[in-house]
């Protein structure tokens, strides 16, 4: 047994587990590969300040079920030398360890896919990337080495490219194109309604191009980065924490390294937890950091700051659910930040109601993360579990005990958050945090009160409208017999017919 033990490399890992990272299936890769390669898009555009503009192409290769996926970006690019790691090695990136609201978060995400491309057909992940219009473009194909979670690089140039700055990944893998459900499609249209600044040009293996419009010129308002809130960190974190600061002594670390631990709250903890605000961080001892862990615990502390979210905003999620969705009513609500395990929080949340929206059914609901669609484990998530615990008949809606509402409905709910706890590597279901559950459910009862005011109002209509229509059968028999009892001509039978119309008309008024 002995000889057998050795080290698992992560990419080794995450390839025999490839379903954690959303490569169950070939069609499940091909939206996991897009969905990657768009995300990392619009980050990087948004952090550079850009307005994006992000080209997908998918071409169908010679070998069947094979295809070349290509995600251009107008974003800032990437510097020759991240290269090869960020495309060629699993959990490296530059938004893991910071506390922002980012769609990324991982460092898994567009060398899995490459990884998986590379796995299913062999090929290498082609970069072509320039930073500045003054300099080159550099072109890289890259393998990763799965046993080292290495990157291998097999070409590396500088090349002629016609676009200024941004970034093109090829990505050539085992896949099958599939409209409908889940499909690429959903992914970029629900991409367009949360992101109304974004602009996407879509060209289908079929030879279609398709487009989803900016419908504003807005970025989105830049976050700021926080430092972690002391009541969201766990034991082992602290631990770690102690032992690589370089603040001299405890107090100061408190102060430093959390977000609203003020010099006087530093020093309470240290009261509370009998340990020297003086003691040098590294060598305080185990039994004191459990004292300190507590005391952090018990002490109450700000809340952290909410300038490091991004809400979408009530005015673009109304723009962006009217651009996609042709419905008679709509409303957008967005609730104020808050907390769970320490890490802020916000919840949005929509509804559109009638017009074109199939009235048999289930309501749609469209779930959102930091502004990415979430299009599998519907059942799993946090997000459905609110929406199926609210009871939408209050609001004049149809809904069966344990299910969703029915009827011309579509409902969309986005968490903004420094951190998503998803349930998974491959980031598709919201875990149930009671903190969560609790706000979507309070953002879904302001929308369900919205939606009932115009349903009531709806139905008023459609009963008056069904009482004059009843009535105005019978205007022309009143009148006939009011001619044949009064000897009237035909014309003042007429003058009847045309006055009774216009009083029942009025009585409705
Ligand atoms: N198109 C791009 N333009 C600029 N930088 C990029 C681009 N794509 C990726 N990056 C950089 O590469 C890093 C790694 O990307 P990757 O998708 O692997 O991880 P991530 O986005 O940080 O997290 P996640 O695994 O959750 O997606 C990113 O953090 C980002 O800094
Ligand atoms: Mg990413």
């Amino acid at each position: 047994m002995a000889r057998r033990q050795r080290d698992i490399s992560v990419a080794e890992f995450f390839t025999k587990n490839r379903h954690l990272l959303g490569f169950d299936n070939p069609r499940k890769a091909l939206l996991t590969t897009i969905k990657e390669g768009v995300d990392n898009s619009l980050d990087a555009c948004e952090e550079a300040g850009i307005l994006p503009d992000v080209q997908v192409t998918i071409t169908p290769c010679k070998e069947a079920d094979r295809y070349r996926v290509t995600i251009q970006d107008n974003g800032p690019g990437i510097l020759k030398a991240q290269i090869p790691k960020i495309f060629g090695k699993l959990l490296y990136g530059s938004k893991f360890h910071r506390l922002k609201m980012s769609r990324g978060q991982q460092g898994i995400g567009i060398s899995a896919a490459g990884m998986y491309g590379h796995l299913t057909t062999g090929q290498p992940v082609a970069i072509t990337s320039r930073t500045s219009p003054r300099g080159p473009a550099h072109h890289y194909r890259i393998e990763i080495d799965t046993q080292k979670n290495t990157p291998r690089v097999v070409v590396d140039e500088t090349v002629e490219w016609e676009v200024k700055r941004g970034t093109k990944v090829e990505i050539v893998l085992e896949a099958k194109y599939q409209k409908g459900r889940q499909s690429v499609e959903e992914y970029l249209e629900q991409t367009a309604i949360a992101n109304p600044h974004v602009q996407l040009h879509f060209a289908t293996p079929d030879g279609e191009a398709k487009v989803y419009k900016r419908a504003s010129d807005q970025l989105p308002e830049p976050t700021k980065e926080i430092q972690p809130h002391p009541h969201g960190v766990e034991l082992g974190v602290l631990i770690k924490m102690l032992h690589d600061t370089k603040c001299r002594t405890l107090r100061s670390f408190l102060h430093a390294e959390f977000s609203r631990v003020s010099a006087r709250v530093a020093t309470q903890i240290c009261e509370t937890a009998q340990v020297l605000e003086r003691s040098r961080p590294s060598r305080i001892a185990r039994q004191e950091v459990d004292a300190l862990f507590r005391a952090i615990g018990s002490t109450k502390i700000m809340n952290p700051p909410t300038d490091c979210l991004s809400p979408i905003g009530e005015a673009l999620m109304l723009a962006g659910l009217k651009k996609q969705i042709d419905a008679d009513f709509y409303a957008a609500v967005t609730r104020p930040p808050t907390v769970y395990r320490g890490n802020p929080f916000q919840i949005e949340a929509g509804i559109a109601f009638g017009g074109d929206l199939p009235a048999d059914g289930l309501a749609k609901v469209l779930r959102f993360a930091n502004r990415v669609p979430l299009l599998y484990q519907q059942s799993g998530c946090a997000i459905s579990r609110s929406v199926i615990s609210t009871g939408w008949r209050g609001y004049g809606l149809q809904q069966s005990a344990g299910a969703l509402p029915s009827g011309p409905l579509i409902i969309m709910v986005h968490m903004a958050s420094v951190w998503v706890p998803f349930t998974s590597e491959s980031k598709e279901a919201i875990a149930h945090y009671p903190e969560i559950i609790k706000e979507i459910r309070l953002a879904l009862q302001e929308c369900g009160r919205r939606v009932s005011v115009f349903v009531r109002r709806r139905r008023k209509a459609a009963d008056a409208e069904r009482k004059q229509s009843y009535i105005q059968r019978y205007i022309p028999h009143i009148a006939a017999a009011l001619r044949e009892m009064l000897e009237l001509s035909e014309r003042q039978e007429k003058a009847i017919v045309r006055d009774l119309g216009t009083v029942l008309e009025r009585s409705r008024l």
